[in-house]
């Protein structure tokens, strides 16, 4: 899962030595999600291959608007790739290519799709520190800000030529956050902070092993990526798993114990707007934990155990105005159960997860749920993926913010 899943990229890349950047700025862009086009200019293969910039990419570079040995047949459409995309980067844009832009320019492939893009447009100058000062420099890229357009400033630095000053490409890594931020700009949770739970927790009994449960932590870690791309800064505590997560706006907490988990919950908690708590948290952990590992030395072993805190019920019993969303899982007198959980934990909603639904619940793609709230209000869905649940427990959360 990755922070610009989906987002439809065209990189232009003109002739500049900071060009050989690009190839590390397909890698991120790529590793983040994003599909990636590349469109070159003439003078752009001096500085980086298009090869190189295909295989990063996983897709043709293109340069021209017919490709070599076509006979008119096919040929690379700037309207269709300009309105293909759901953001332009020129990076990096040289004085030539900017004062190009600036007056409408229209004499290569990478200028007609500039020409006829709708999607936002962003732009990374680089050049030398004499040419980045130019009046007509800064005029250009005046005008192109009165266009739309995003500039992401040239950076101080030494350049090619060997003065130091202003005129370095952005890094890549900047360039990809601008990206970021772009795409999350006018999300509905840009200005709220979640703190999630997830997966099991493995309870110690000696030093190799563990009370756990079957918890896969793929609910909690689908809850926090879609938080997260609908513009949410996201602290996601979780037990042992193998899930993967990916995104800017996702700060990973791993811990392995039920009391561990309490302790690092507790300690972001005052700093969120809400908790959704996806873990399946062991109730019980062994009263001692044995420093060596345990000999099977009798026919019987006995472990006693301690109560763990409850710590969806710790927050709800300190919380100001933080929305609190919890998870029940019930074989009996399902809504009566997920009703008294919601008073006794002080929740806004709970999701209910009914083990007699075939397909719902641990190491299954899909879950289907029942929605209450604190007024006792039910809403049934239909079994979904979770992906899909995920998206319907944050809609909740946007909801409760509109
Ligand atoms: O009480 P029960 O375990 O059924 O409640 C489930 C909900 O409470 C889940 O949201 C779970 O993450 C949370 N919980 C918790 N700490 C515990 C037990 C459950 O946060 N010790």
């Amino acid at each position: 899962m990755t922070s610009l899943g989906g987002k439809k990229i065209i990189l232009g890349v003109t002739g500049g030595i900071a060009a050989y950047k690009t190839a590390h700025l397909v890698r991120l862009l790529i590793k983040a999600g994003a599909e990636v086009q590349v469109i070159m200019t003439p003078a752009s293969h001096q500085f980086v291959t298009p090869y190189t910039l295909a295989t990063l990419s996983k897709k043709p570079a293109y340069t021209n608007f017919f490709n070599a040995g076509d006979q008119g047949g096919t040929w690379n459409n700037h309207v269709d790739l300009a309105l293909w995309a759901d953001l332009m980067i020129i990076a990096p844009a040289t004085a030539n290519t900017l004062a190009k832009m600036a007056n409408g320019y229209c004499d290569n492939l990478l200028m007609a799709i500039y020409l006829s893009a709708k999607c936002p447009v962003m732009v990374a100058p680089a050049m030398d520190l004499d040419m980045y000062v130019h009046p007509t420099t800064e005029r250009n890229l005046s005008l192109l800000e009165s266009f739309g357009n995003i500039i992401i400033p040239a950076e101080d630095g030494e350049l090619a030529s060997g003065l130091i000053g202003k005129g370095r490409m952005a890094e890549p890594e900047t360039i990809v956050t601008s990206v970021t931020n772009l795409f999350n700009a006018n999300l509905p949770l840009k200005e709220k902070k979640l703190l999630i739970t997830a997966g099991p927790t493995y309870e110690p009994i000696d030093p190799v092993r563990f009370i756990g449960n079957h918890s896969s932590g793929k609910m909690g870690f689908d809850i926090a990526f879609e938080a997260a791309k609908q513009g949410a800064k996201v602290i996601l505590v979780t037990g042992p798993t193998n899930q993967k997560i990916s995104h800017a706006n996702v700060e990973v907490v791993h811990v392995m114990s039920a009391l561990e988990m309490y302790n690092a919950c507790h300690k972001y908690f005052g700093n969120v707007d809400a908790v959704i708590a996806a873990a399946a948290v062991a109730d019980y952990r062994p009263k001692t934990v044995a420093t060596e590992k345990i000999k099977k030395n009798s026919e019987e072993f006995i472990i006693e155990m301690d109560k763990n805190p409850d710590i969806l019920a710790s927050l709800g019993a300190i919380k100001n105005n933080q929305f609190l969303v919890g998870f029940a899982l019930e074989t009996q007198n399902e809504i009566e159960n997920a009703k008294a959980k919601i008073t006794k934990k002080n929740l806004d909603l709970i999701v209910l997860n009914s083990l007699k639904d075939e397909g719902a619940g641990f190491g299954k793609p899909t879950n289907k749920v029942t929605f209450i709230d604190r007024k006792f209000n039910i809403e049934p869905l239909e079994l979904k993926p979770k992906e899909a649940v995920a998206k319907d427990i944050i809609d909740k959360i946007i909801k409760h913010y509109e």
